[in-house]
């Protein structure tokens, strides 16, 4: 058995991991444990920017990025922590570009910014540029720059060792049991506090943006624990993934001047939000483009529309809208420019769509992006197991595992970067701060029994199903009837289908029985993650008789502050799904209606 020791351990190596490992590490024995290479973690596909009211390039505040995002929320986030978010803003920017982040540049030299979705000036309404970036590859500038800096601080890594197992004793969590890919061995990790940083699970869905790695395993561990999740009925769907591949389309091409035209040709979003068009919040815009295509104006009447960002457009509609540059001059772009802005979205399009963005539309379609719910923490990632904000002793959660809940009923484009960087520091500041004062706890007896048998179990399985098969249907049912639009009966029949996918999962064989790099191992052990959290969705979705920010149903079109303005919490009793509610923190803003 291979026993190891650290004050504080952190599950997943994405901007929120190597966060707080980074933190952790200057105050406390820190290792990082991560099923993947850590630059290969899902972070590095953020790609339009980070959010900060740094005023580089216009007029900005933080008071609006405050606004902004809770009305984005549709009033669900949680005020305390979004003030506290967004007033951190500015100075984690900074840290990241003093820790040599190689942001874009403002002829000054200042860092550059962007306008996105959702994120606006209060006073006109018109969209503001608040979204610092490099190109578009700013998450993978940020995992790069945190990488280099957590292995100079002496980070202990532990590459491509998938965690089975958080170990509590005593009511507290105490580590964590992991196997090694490489070589199949199973690892203990003993531990003071434990951080689940392991992202988010939009696999379950068919068609999505995210890495074949967010498969839900944290928010699985977690809620095995009896821990609650929270808010798991709002999943945003980013609206511009490529047609059928579901990969991201930065919403910066929007920023830059983009437009969604339908299948007539015609520039839609002025319809759905006349005030800031195609730079409404994603919920909004997501829903305009599924309208259009269910009223028969997809391209071809087909379930797509088009991302149009060639010179010509742009400069024909920036004249329209009156968009001018800072200095009051028009706003024009080049075909030069737009390469340079966009680089990695105009690869995307070449290789797999044979689509020049320059000079062709960009075929797209909404894509399964990101949770706004998960693990129900507060501001400093300490976990939280119910309506009195009760914190778990030792356990963290960060990143999009976590339900801190900044974003609410839905999230502003960019703000998932600096959810990362700021909670990621406070959850390594304060499991240090807890490792400093405590003892470990002792490991539960044989503390590796429990992963042993359900791999072997896994294994051995003797049934005829396919991992491939179950998890096929798994993303149909959930795209199809837990998708953009959702009511009653469908997610009554997502919900029946769920649970007889996991009677089938309980049959499942898997053909490669070895211990080196036993993927379809792994896959199989993700996959009964992936169905949990699934359920867990339909049920919180199925509850929640509104239509709120991601959550939109077509049997309760209205949001309902009198009877819905308030978490969903979401617990594992045995084999019964529990639901009860958290209020939600309100500061300045009382909610009103939404208007883009
Ligand atoms: O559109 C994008 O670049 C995605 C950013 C985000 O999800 O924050």
């Amino acid at each position: 058995m291979n026993i190891h020791q650290f004050d504080v351990i952190i599950v997943g190596a994405g901007g929120s991991g190597l966060m707080a490992g980074l933190y952790a590490s200057r105050n406390a024995k820190t290792a990082v444990i991560s099923k993947l290479y850590p630059t290969r973690s899902h972070t590095g596909a953020a790609q339009g920017g980070i959010s900060a009211a740094l005023g580089n390039v216009e007029e900005d505040r933080i008071e609006w990025h405050t606004y902004d995002t809770v009305k984005g929320s549709d009033y669900l986030g949680d005020q305390e922590a979004i003030e506290f978010m967004c007033q951190e803003a500015p100075e984690a920017v900074l840290e990241l570009e003093h820790m040599g982040l190689p942001f874009d540049r403002t002829p000054e030299g200042k860092i550059s910014q962007r306008p996105f979705g959702g994120h606006t000036n209060n006073v006109t309404g018109k969209p503001v540029s608040r979204a610092c970036h490099a190109a578009d590859r700013t998450g993978h500038m940020i995992l790069q720059t945190l990488y280099q800096q957590c292995l100079k601080n002496n980070v202990n890594f532990f590459d491509e060792f998938q965690v089975i197992e958080l170990l509590t004793s005593n009511g507290k969590a105490s580590g964590v049991v992991a196997i090694e890919l490489a070589t199949g061995e199973l690892h203990v990790f003993q531990a003071k506090a434990v951080i689940m940083a392991t992202g988010g699970h939009g696999r379950i869905f068919e068609v999505t943006s995210n890495a074949y790695a967010y498969t839900g395993d944290g928010a699985a561990l977690v809620l095995r624990k009896g821990i609650p999740l929270e808010d798991m009925e709002f999943f945003q769907f980013h609206p511009t993934g490529i047609y059928k591949l579901g990969i991201l389309i930065t919403e910066g091409v929007r920023g830059d001047g983009g437009v969604l035209i339908n299948g007539k040709g015609e520039r839609f979003m002025p319809k759905y939000a006349p005030s800031v068009k195609d730079l409404a919040s994603r919920d909004v815009v997501s829903r305009a483009i599924y309208t259009e295509i269910r009223a028969g104006r997809g391209v071809d009447g087909s379930n797509f529309v088009y991302l149009d960002v060639r010179p010509e457009t742009v400069n024909k509609f920036a004249e329209i809208d009156g968009r001018t540059n800072p200095d009051g001059t028009k706003y024009t772009v080049t075909g030069e420019q737009i390469l340079k802005k966009l680089p990695d979205i105009i690869d995307f399009c070449r290789v797999y769509l044979g689509v020049d963005p320059v000079t062709q539309m960009m075929p797209i379609q909404p894509t399964a992006h990101y949770s706004m719910g998960g693990i129900p923490t507060n501001k400093y990632g300490e976990v939280i197991v119910d309506d009195h904000n009760t914190t778990y002793p030792g356990l963290y959660a960060v990143g999009e595992c976590a339900c801190v809940s900044v974003h609410g009923g839905n999230r502003l484009g960019t703000n998932s970067l600096l959810d990362l960087i700021v909670f990621g520091k406070h959850a390594g500041l304060k499991a240090a701060e807890y490792s400093s004062r405590v003892p470990f706890e002792d490991l539960p007896q044989n503390p590796e029994a429990n992963v042993k048998n359900e791999l072997d179990g896994l294994r051995q399985g003797s049934g005829k199903e396919s991992v491939y098969d179950i998890a096929t249907d798994m993303k149909k049912v959930m795209f199809d009837l837990v998708g953009i639009y959702r009511n009653e009966k469908d997610m009554q029949t997502a919900i029946d289908k769920i649970h007889e996918l996991q009677q089938r999962y309980s049959q499942v064989k898997i053909v490669d029985t070895g211990r080196i790099f036993n993927t379809e191992l792994i896959n199989a052990w993700e996959l009964g993650n992936m169905l949990q959290i699934a359920e867990v969705i339909a049920i919180s979705a199925l509850n929640r008789q509104e239509s709120r920010g991601g959550h939109s149903r077509e049997d309760f079109p209205k949001r309902d502050d009198q009877n819905w303005l308030k978490h969903t919490l979401v617990t594992k009793q045995g084999k019964e799904l529990k639901i009860s509610y958290k209020p939600v923190s309100i500061t300045k803003y009382q909610p009103k209606e939404r208007v883009y």
